[in-house]
């Protein structure tokens, strides 16, 4: 199992420090997530209801033709290698491991390239992968030239493959419009704008033929009924989605500022986090995790990756940054 930001137990046990003392930025999960309702009985009771109305309601947030619900993003990541003879996958590095651990796993050949300037790279690929924007560096690609990547790869019947995760913030950047394109495929999640990880609620937006592949390769029922019943909710809720969208981006704006303020100045970002790479990134990690601020650690590179804090977490991140 590969290592995961939100593994706050593991920092418990090393530095001693109770659970509920801990303000975790090692996600880039939103911290005021969305307001669950009261969920009917009957959502516990009967199985879940694939005509329940959630497939359109999710078009039409998305944009897109059709898709699949999945349970989390990371279910239909998972199964997607299974879904093509074994061939050379080309992914962006750095980037959220999963993907590799995946097509490796199931005896892809996975090579690395840092930019679509990566030609030589990129030419050999039967499946091109890549997060937009990135987790965790926050590079941002445009709709335009992933398209253009598509048309090269469809053309010698190659895939694109977009987790699009961290994309609720800025739908203005998404292809899931064109997700319908063979040889295209968009991967969404509930765990990160909407706040609702616990929730396992993902999607794939691909071409309908695909799309019944993967539901194959899944089985029945895999998002549970409460979790379909929550996602209509939040799917549909435009007021709180606009209000967000502007909250996210002032908060990771002022992330930003405190950062930079303290000597630490992002490379990058996303509404949901700030990335800064830094050769002292470790050294960093452990004083503020001995403060009780658990930050994400990226050693290859070396970098960090700052979630939003809560209401009252600002006051404590300022004052670790202070004493750094
Ligand atoms: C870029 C990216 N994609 C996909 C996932 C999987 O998320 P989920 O399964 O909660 O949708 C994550 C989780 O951290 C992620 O960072």
């Amino acid at each position: 199992m590969l290592e995961h930001g939100g593994n706050l137990s593991a920092a418990v046990t090393r530095y001693g420090i109770p659970l509920e003392n801990w303000l975790d930025l090692s996600t880039g999960i939103n911290p005021n997530h969305y307001p669950i309702a009261d969920i009917p009985p009957h959502q516990w009771h009967q199985l879940p209801n694939d005509e329940d109305g959630l497939v359109n309601i999710a078009a039409n947030y998305y944009g897109c033709q059709s898709l699949l619900p999945t349970s989390g993003s990371q279910a239909a990541l998972q199964a997607l290698p299974t879904l093509r003879s074994l061939g050379t996958i080309a992914m962006l590095k750095p980037m959220y491991q999963e993907h590799a651990y995946a097509w490796q796993r199931y005896g892809h050949q996975v090579l690395s390239f840092n930019d679509l300037n990566d030609e030589h790279i990129l030419n050999k690929a039967d499946v091109v992968l890549l997060c937009n924007p990135n987790n965790p560096t926050g590079k941002q690609f445009s709709a335009q030239a992933l398209l253009s990547l598509h048309a090269k790869l469809a053309n010698r019947g190659g895939w694109l493959v977009v987790d699009e995760a961290f994309m609720d913030a800025t739908p203005e950047h998404s292809i899931a419009l064109h997700s319908h394109l063979d040889g295209l495929f968009v991967l969404r999640s509930l765990g990160k704008f909407f706040g609702l990880a616990g929730a396992r609620v993902g999607f794939m937006l691909a071409a309908d033929e695909q799309l019944k592949k993967l539901q194959e390769s899944l089985g029945p029922w895999t998002l549970t009924g409460p979790s379909r019943f929550i996602a209509k909710q939040a799917l549909q809720d435009k007021t709180w989605q606009e209000n967000t969208r502007i909250t996210l981006k002032s908060s990771s704006k002022r992330l930003e500022t405190l950062l930079s303020q303290y000597g630490l100045k992002p490379t990058a970002g996303t509404a949901l986090f700030q990335y800064v790479m830094t050769a002292q990134a470790q050294v960093l990690q452990e004083r503020l995790a001995a403060k009780g601020i658990w930050v994400r650690l990226f050693k290859e590179q070396p970098a960090l990756r700052f979630g939003l804090p809560h209401d009252s977490g600002w006051q404590l991140l300022e004052g670790a940054l202070k004493l750094l």
